[in-house]
């Protein structure tokens, strides 16, 4: 099967099959050399005594020393005396048959019966009577211990290889479990079930992707809550103009309206509800434009002062209608800052039109421009109802109106301060607001100061 389990378990049995198989070579060959070493020093060592003793005897009790070591030493020992004739073999079958060939003084012989013998040879005497003595080591026994030690190693290899196995499996599962609980958790979220929580078990790779994995499903999750919740918040603030629009169409088309004045007021409400989707439409594309970053911004080195004025002055109507004194507390000159100067207006006017909005006659509007340091700071403060700490954090948030009824009835769908934000946002500013009820609000608007020698 083609996966990542047999193949992990694949790549380690070779890695560790190609380790073993070696180094089983390597002992197997350093044990065969020891032991051969071993069984050679040790022949010689036994000719040296032999001759030694040999020589200290009479040829006649040679046969006794050679039975003696046979038996002590499980070795065979071969005489020649010192007229050529075999005065003692222990047990070196056809022995006899060879005597003449000049045997050197050590090494291999097989006999006839094929029994192998490692020997070694030393003269005894010396003058005109100098006999030889053979010690023949019988190389079965060291055949014998090379199996023995050969089949240790195959059995201990055999363990190995089968607790290997096991490890091998044991190592695969854990490491594949995650990666398997990915796979179902993705093919879940595609199937659109976005309750996936992965447990990042470590910090390695595979912890940060199952981590990556909980976010995307989590991002996932709240994108799909704001698209449901913004859609059902426009077709909400659609259906009343519509329904207006539909209503008083409807009457005027039946005739029931009595008099010109009232053909008139029905269709002044036909007028400002499509007036109201028309705004609606727009801030929605704006919105969606700067969503997507396709909100296209002439930035330049503008005079913020003057943006002030212009916005104030749009306003004045508005202020005078509901005796709203604002009061400008501008420097004679301000840093130029980067924006553009038609959205700049724009954030001036939202924040102006909601301070008038939403106060009640006769009170103030304070507009301040400081010059800080590094910034430029905007500040709009007004007399008016204050809000709540608790409808603070949502401001800016889309179509999120403090007093819904209210601020419908000033016209507003909640989306004049989102955009805002946004806008300033997109022009390297901040928009903060303070408030306090019953006695007032502040927003504050600041951007960064640029040196204007950098335009370019
Ligand atoms: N200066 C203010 N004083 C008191 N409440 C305010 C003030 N400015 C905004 N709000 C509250 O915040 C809400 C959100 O304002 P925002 O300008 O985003 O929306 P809106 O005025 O309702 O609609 P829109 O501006 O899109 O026409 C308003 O509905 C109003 O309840
Ligand atoms: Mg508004």
């Amino acid at each position: 099967m083609n996966t990542v389990f047999n193949k992990i378990g694949l790549i380690i049995l070779l890695l560790f099959l190609t380790i073993l198989i070696p180094l089983g070579i390597v002992i197997h060959e350093i044990f065969q050399t020891t032991k051969d070493k071993h069984l050679r020093e040790e022949t010689h060592e036994l000719a040296t005594q032999q001759a030694y003793h040999l020589n200290m005897m009479e040829e006649e009790s040679w046969l006794e020393i050679g039975e003696s070591l046979s038996e002590e030493y499980s070795r065979e020992i071969v005489i020649i005396g010192s007229s050529g004739q075999i005065v003692v073999n222990s047990g070196v079958n056809n022995f006899e048959e060879y005597v003449s060939q000049d045997l050197t003084s050590e090494g291999t012989y097989t006999t006839p019966d094929d029994q192998s013998f490692y020997f070694s040879s030393r003269k005894v005497g010396d003058g005109n009577s100098v006999a030889t003595v053979y010690v023949f080591s019988p190389l079965d026994l060291m055949k014998e211990s090379t199996r023995d030690m050969r089949n240790a190693l195959i059995l201990s290899g055999i363990i190995a290889i089968i607790l290997t196995i096991g490890l091998t499996w044991v190592i695969a599962r854990n490491f594949t479990k995650p990666l398997r609980r990915m796979d179902e958790a993705a093919k879940k979220m595609a199937k659109g079930k976005l309750d996936v929580t992965l447990p990042v078990r470590s910090n390695d790779e595979i912890g940060t992707l199952s981590d990556s994995i909980n976010e995307l499903a989590k991002e996932i999750r709240h994108y799909r809550m704001t698209r449901n919740e913004f859609l059902s918040n426009v077709s909400h603030e659609l259906r009343t103009p519509i329904s207006y629009t539909l209503g008083y169409s409807q009457a005027l088309l039946s005739g029931l309206f009595e008099t010109e004045e009232q053909r008139r007021s029905y269709l002044n409400i036909i007028h400002q509800e499509a007036n109201r989707m028309n705004f609606l439409v727009r801030d929605l594309i704006e919105l969606a434009q700067m969503d997507e970053n396709k909100y296209a911004l002439e930035l330049s080195f503008v005079d913020s002062i003057e943006i002030a004025e212009k916005a104030i002055e749009k306003v004045s109507l508005q202020a005078e209608e509901k005796q709203v004194h604002i009061h400008t507390n501008f420097p004679k000159k301000v840093p130029k800052i980067v924006a553009d100067p038609i959205r700049l207006e724009q954030i001036f006017l939202n924040i102006l039109q909601n301070a008038i909005q939403y106060m009640d006659k006769g009170g103030e509007i304070n507009f301040t421009i400081d010059n800080d340091s590094d910034s430029l700071v905007h500040t709009i403060e007004d007399t008016g109802p204050g809000i709540s700490e608790n409808n603070l954090p949502h401001l800016f948030d889309r179509f999120y109106r403090v007093e819904k009824s209210r601020s419908r009835e000033h016209g507003g769908s909640g989306l004049g301060l989102a955009i805002s934000k946004q806008l300033t946002e997109l022009q390297y500013g901040e928009i903060d607001v303070s408030s306090e009820l019953g006695k007032g609000t502040s927003f504050v608007i600041t951007f960064p100061q640029v040196n204007e020698s950098s335009k370019g």
